[in-house]
């Protein structure tokens, strides 16, 4: 395991800790929270925990059915005890870009019914101003790709649809059957604002600036865990 992998699972299974028996829990996609879903299908297992989780992606949907988590439909659900997931980029405030895995549509429906939203991420997520490193992942109903394009770009976003890996020709296609684009501004010095003028978009299914929802984060770093 490589030394970012392995802080990773240092977060994941601090973060295992605050899930206690009896409630039901929002599992977050990604390789942060792989290790997290990973420490409590053992607790599970080892403590006879009782959890109902609900998933993020059909990544997560596969590793929870594979190590036996229980699972609800999302659908189904309106409110979590906890939800815990990663992110691409953390700033001092917990807000956060996600959505390098293309979940974060589903991952903020997750975050909304939840009391208690914690992040989990190795220290190179931390960055002094949100757009720094990433770009903001929108999800995008196919048909609106032509009129999210040009008003992103008008609000000075670089637009890309993303394109899927060796597997898989042309675009990424997300789990609820909608384009990806990475929209790269050069710093976001007001996330609530951009967060605003993006849902103004119609067509604009979701975007990955999770604004004043983390409720905390924990990092781990070379010197052992940061939470804030
Ligand atoms: C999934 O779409 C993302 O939002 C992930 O939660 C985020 O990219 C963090 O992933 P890693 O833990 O793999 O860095």
């Amino acid at each position: 395991m490589s030394n970012s992998d392995e802080l990773k699972k240092l977060a994941g299974y601090r973060a295992c800790e605050l899930i206690q028996d009896g409630q039901t829990v929002g599992l977050g996609t990604g390789s942060t929270a792989t290790h997290l879903v990973n420490r409590l299908a053992e607790r599970i297992h080892q403590e006879n925990l009782h959890v109902q989780a609900v998933s993020t992606s059909w990544s997560t949907t596969l590793q929870c059915r594979r190590l036996g988590i229980p699972l609800l439909d999302l659908g189904e659900v309106s409110h979590l005890d906890i939800a815990i997931d990663g992110a691409d980029e953390i700033d001092c405030a917990r807000n956060l870009i996600k959505g390098r895995g293309a979940a974060h549509l589903l991952e903020k429906i997750v975050a909304a019914m939840a009391d208690r939203y914690v992040i989990v991420a190795d220290e190179t997520k931390k960055v002094a101003l949100l757009g720094e490193k990433f770009a903001v992942p929108l999800e995008v109903l196919p048909s609106a790709i032509g009129l999210v394009t040009s008003k992103v770009s008008a609000l000075g976003g670089q637009v890309v649809v993303r394109m899927g890996a060796p597997g898989k020709d042309g675009p990424v296609i997300s789990d609820s059957g909608n384009l990806i684009v990475d929209a790269k501004f050069l710093g976001i010095p007001n996330p609530p604002e951009l967060a605003r003028a993006l849902e103004s978009i119609p067509g604009m299914l979701g975007h990955g600036l999770f604004v004043a929802m983390a409720t905390h984060v924990i990092l781990a770093t070379a010197n052992g865990l940061v939470e804030f």
